[in-house]
């Protein structure tokens, strides 16, 4: 039995590390939310760009974000998130890997980036496909007496029609989740040469 300010050691150290990740850590347990059914990775799979994203206050210093779905061997799959740093203009790309624990409920992905970050939730609330994504990550620490969110609004485009996300943002306030936290990424004066292209 870990004494109480081991306890707060670890509360401290988790809450600084995912504050500079822009995430956001609040009391109490992750809400339930239903996850998009019959999801169906394959069709998930290549480019998106980031429109909205959980930010703890501060402004994102990335832009012109991304994240690229890849299809791997052991189904394994690769994630490549680009950004561009606003202040030097210079890019930089993470990439992860992400895994369906259980295939009764495709849409609950698991994801991990760096080998001494633990594994964490990402779940596929809601897509089309072709248009938009919504993506959820919560978990709960110290048996749910915090939890930490991120939630990402991803588009096939640079930009995503202002009715699909306010359906979306209206959605995610029903289920709970505070869209109060969500900052818009800035989308203009990025570079082109990548293009989404729908698969056959
Ligand atoms: C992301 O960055 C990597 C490494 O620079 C690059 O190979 C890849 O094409 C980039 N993807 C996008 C969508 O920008």
């Amino acid at each position: 039995m870990a004494n109480r300010c081991q306890i707060i050691h670890v509360v401290v150290s988790v809450y600084l590390f995912y504050c500079v990740h822009g995430q956001v850590t609040t009391r109490g347990a992750c809400p339930t939310v239903s996850v998009k059914t019959d999801f169906e990775i394959a069709k998930f799979l290549g480019l998106w760009y980031e429109i909205e994203r959980f930010q703890s206050g501060v402004q994102s210093d990335l832009k012109c974000s991304t994240v690229t779905y890849w299809s791997n061997k052991d189904d394994v799959i690769g994630v490549t998130n680009n950004g561009t740093f606003t202040k030097n203009d210079k890019l930089t790309s993470t990439e992860g890997y992400a895994w369906i624990p259980d295939p009764k409920v495709p849409a609950k992905l698991k994801i991990k980036f760096k080998w001494w970050v633990p594994a964490t939730n990402y779940w596929v609330l809601r897509t089309d496909y072709d248009t938009y994504s919504v993506v959820y990550s919560c978990n709960d620490y110290l048996f749910g007496f915090f939890k930490v969110e991120s939630a990402w609004v991803l588009s096939r485009g640079r930009i995503l029609n202002d009715d699909t996300l306010t359906d979306i943002c209206n959605d995610l306030n029903d289920r709970g989740i505070d869209i109060g936290n969500f900052q818009p990424t800035d989308q203009t004066g990025c570079d082109d040469t990548l293009k989404y292209k729908p698969v056959d």
